[in-house]
């Protein structure tokens, strides 16, 4: 999602709609602002577009301090109730939120008990109730603006106004804020790309940030109201270019934006301390009665897919991952205790959407996984799950697989354990390491080797890669994004079926990629070796003790971790070298030929 904040001179309408536009790569699916004039705060949001909000805003807002914000929604469907700016009942108070309150039943309903009525579905909106109730206390606005920051669990970039004042308040923590700064006009955005029209001079907010803006200026302070220093910066970027960031192309924002794509994705899901899954999603004993699961899916959301269906046998669960484009003449059959998973990034592909009509026609249980909360997947399915992922620009999927992929590791101890009636015996390891996927996945992203394999291999005829168990996926995963983004021929393979036909086109011109994630990794290597063998180079995705390390020619190194996630760690090495090979080829990585981000028709 996106915000924007400005304060100065002169109607505040112009700079809040130019900012929601520059961020609407953040989300789109419903937009807003607040503007405050003199007799108090005016608001207008809708779902939709950010040109849709244009349109329908008549008689232009009149007013020097104001808020917005671009939506993509994670607690409740896109429409214009749930849109932000939220207020209270008198539109006293006027909100904009990014993030995840993880209390906000628990707030909701100490508020709902005070009088306090709610008007949409989203947590967002306990902050200007709870808010107003401190100033209804007889709080002045900044204290009673701190006090509720205070009490917010889970992640949050806020920014507030309250009615009949010169003054923006906002907070960080855990989800970006900065300040931009221009002659008396002052901005709060979640990303600079938002205000890069009228200034280049910027304050990065910490977590932890309170800031309190006016005319005057900006003051920084802690939560307890103590002053901390924040050093101004310039930005040397082009306006163009800002959607971006410093990343040349969105695949590569997006790949480097895994590590918080899937902290979104388990925040509140995962109680390592508990040892437990805490998926709220799901009441306990959901899925007590299920006997078999069949996941359908296409393209990168079926590998996912498949990583979720071989998680869910291994854990002594039984389940099957079907193309969804091959489900109409070949579904396994069906009964009252199938449940039916649709895997869907957009959650509109119409192959997916097909199929899951079928399955509830024959009378499965049905649940989609998606980014897209209101997509047609998640309306149509008894339940929906959302990975949460942010929107995703480039054609390639990146972050959203290793999202869908997490959240299926989660849903397949989750299920075993309601089938079991107790937790899976390997969920206590699983569950540190799963906390500690984002910074796995920081350490991957430093490094270099990708590139450098990426440039060594760049004259090959073909690609191969292979894996086993749960590495097998992320082979077929691997071959898929080289093929889009580089249009070279890479295919994939289960480790152990390259001797069974495919060793025939291994050559010294056809570099093999290996898996190993922990999962009888010594037959994988028999298998890379007979490949060399045979004159192709091999290059190792494995941590680097790995015995592997020493056979291979060339070594992408991933931190050791469980063999339920040790694929995904491969998977970020696999796309940087698809992106790095695209890269020196010339091709249009963003959005190759020939392919859509979201295919609607069969
Ligand atoms: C298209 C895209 C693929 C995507 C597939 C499924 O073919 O080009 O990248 O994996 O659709 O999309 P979905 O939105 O259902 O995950």
């Amino acid at each position: 999602c996106g915000i924007i904040g400005r304060v100065g001179d002169g109607n505040a309408l112009e700079p809040l709609l130019t900012g929601l536009e520059n961020l609407e790569y953040r989300g789109y699916d419903s937009a807003g602002v607040a503007v405050q004039n003199g007799s108090g705060i005016n608001v207008e949001k809708r779902s939709g577009k950010v040109e849709e909000l244009k349109s329908s805003i008549g008689e232009p807002l009149q007013g020097e301090v104001g808020i917005g914000h671009t939506r993509w929604s994670t607690h409740g469907p896109p429409t214009d109730a749930n849109a932000h700016p939220h207020t209270d009942e008198s539109e006293d108070v006027a909100v904009v939120h990014n993030g995840i309150i993880e209390n906000y039943t628990e707030l909701r309903e100490r508020l709902a008990a005070n009088g306090y009525e709610f008007t949409s579905d989203t947590d967002t909106e306990v902050i200007p109730h709870l808010v107003q109730y401190y100033l209804d206390a007889g709080y002045d606005s900044e204290p009673a603006f701190r006090q509720a920051i205070d009490e917010l669990e889970g992640s949050y970039a806020v920014t507030a106004m309250v009615s009949g004042e010169h003054v923006l308040y906002a907070a960080r923590r855990g989800s970006p804020l900065v300040v931009g700064m221009e002659d008396g006009e002052y901005f709060l955005a979640s990303d600079v790309p938002a205000f890069l029209e009228y200034t280049d001079s910027v304050i990065y907010l910490e977590d932890g940030d309170v800031v309190v803006v006016d005319e005057d200026g900006v003051e920084f302070t802690d939560l307890e109201g103590d002053p901390v220093v924040r050093e101004p910066e310039t930005v040397e970027w082009d306006p163009e270019q800002a959607g971006k960031g410093t990343y040349d192309h969105f695949m590569l924002k997006e790949i480097h934006e895994q590590p918080t794509s899937l902290s979104q994705a388990i925040e509140g899901r995962i109680d390592p301390a508990g040892g437990r899954i805490a998926l709220a999603d799901f009441e306990p004993g959901t899925f007590a009665d299920v006997d078999s699961v069949q996941f359908v899916a296409c393209g990168t959301s079926y590998h996912a897919a498949l990583y979720g269906s071989l998680a869910l046998n291994q854990a002594g669960v039984q389940s099957t991952a079907l193309l969804a484009n091959e489900y109409s003449v070949s579904a396994p059959p069906i009964d009252d205790d199938t449940l039916v998973i649709a895997v869907t990034q957009s959650g509109e592909t119409a192959d997916t959407l097909t199929a899951l009509r079928r399955a509830a026609r024959e009378g499965a249980a049905t649940l989609t996984l998606t980014n897209v909360v209101g997509s047609t997947a998640a309306r149509e399915a008894d339940d929906a799950l959302f990975i949460r992922a942010g929107p995703e620009i480039g054609v390639a999927a990146t972050k959203t697989f290793s999202s869908q992929a997490v959240m299926l590791t989660l849903l397949a101890q989750r299920i075993a354990a309601d089938l079991r009636g107790e937790p899976p015996a390997d969920l206590e390891a699983l569950l540190p390491e799963l906390e500690s996927m984002p910074a796995a996945i920081d350490d991957v992203l430093a490094g270099s080797a990708a590139k450098t394999v990426a440039r060594r291999y760049s004259d090959s005829e073909a690609y191969f890669f292979i894996g086993r168990g749960l590495g097998y996926p992320v082979a077929l995963e691997g071959a898929l994004k080289f093929k889009e983004i580089t249009y070279e021929h890479a295919e994939g393979f289960a480790s152990g079926e390259l001797k069974h036909g495919p060793l025939a086109l291994v050559t010294p011109e056809t570099p093999v990629f290996a898996i190993f994630t922990g999962q009888e990794d010594e037959k994988t290597l028999k298998n890379a070796e007979e490949a060399q063998t045979r004159g192709a180079p091999v290059i190792a995705v494995c941590p680097d003790d790995h015995p592997a390390v020493e056979v291979a020619d060339d070594h992408l190194p991933i931190p050791d971790t469980e063999p339920d996630l040790a694929g995904l760690l491969a998977n970020v090495q696999l796309q940087l070298v698809s992106y790095h090979a695209a890269d020196l080829l010339g091709r249009p990585i963003d959005k190759p030929r020939n392919l859509a981000k979201s295919v609607t028709v069969e």
